[in-house]
């Protein structure tokens, strides 16, 4: 595992409000709060090295010199459906990112993801990526979107995620060792269905309230 590229934020309302989800009698509307609540507090830290420049701006006393962010431009990348939670927290931070959407689930079965939609900014490739998906279990189905995206020439990808697995960790650092990966907890390891354990269970069905 390349732990240079993993980061895990131990910022403590972050990990509070984990604890929560993690809850079987936790609820949809609780539950879809604090996905979105979580994903903004961990948007900032994931945001921390974005590139500065210094502009004037005329206050109504003086000229100051001030900092804004410059760089390239972001995109959000949801993984439908469970990571369409994550995504009103992170525009309440960066309101002008695009966002693009992938649409995978994973085989039962198999656990193979299966793509049925993709569609990102058509300026993609000049865009810094952010993929969202609150589990990264098997790994598969983030490894198959960062390959979408890498296809479209995008450069600079980060994943982020509430919780992963070791077994993900160790897939995603694999095939895609440029990839920088922030999540908020690393659980113990995958059940025989490649569910996490201890986890939260089926992020998609919380946070939809479909079972
Ligand atoms: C969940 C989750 C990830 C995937 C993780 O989605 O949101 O996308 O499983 O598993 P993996 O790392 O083993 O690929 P799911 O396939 O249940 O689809 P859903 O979000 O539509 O419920
Ligand atoms: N997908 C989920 O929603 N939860 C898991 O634990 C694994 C995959």
């Amino acid at each position: 595992m390349n732990d240079k590229r993993v980061f895990v934020i131990e910022h403590p309302l972050i990990q509070h409000k984990l604890s929560l989800i993690r809850d079987i009698n936790t609820g949809v509307k609780e539950f879809r709060e604090l996905v979105e609540e979580i994903a903004m507090l961990m948007g900032y830290e994931v945001t921390r090295n974005l590139p500065l420049k210094e502009v004037e701006i005329e206050t109504p006393v003086a000229i100051a010199k001030t900092k804004v962010i410059s760089g390239k431009k972001l995109a959000i990348v949801p993984i439908l459906r469970a990571g369409l939670g994550m995504v009103d927290g992170m525009l309440r931070l960066i309101p002008a990112a695009k966002v693009g959407h992938i649409g995978l689930y994973r085989d039962p079965e198999t656990l193979e993801p299966v793509e049925y939609y993709c569609k990102l900014p058509t300026d993609v490739e000049e865009r810094d990526l952010i993929v969202l998906d609150p589990m990264l279990a098997t790994g598969g189905s983030a490894s198959a979107a960062i390959k979408f995206i890498k296809d479209r020439k995008v450069k600079n990808i980060k994943l982020m995620c509430l919780i992963a697995s070791p077994e993900g960790i160790e897939r995603v650092c694999r095939d895609h060792p440029d990839v920088d990966i922030y999540c908020a907890a690393i659980d113990e390891r995958l059940n025989d269905h490649g569910y996490i354990v201890p986890g939260l269970g089926d992020a998609g069905d919380r946070l939809f309230g479909t079972k």
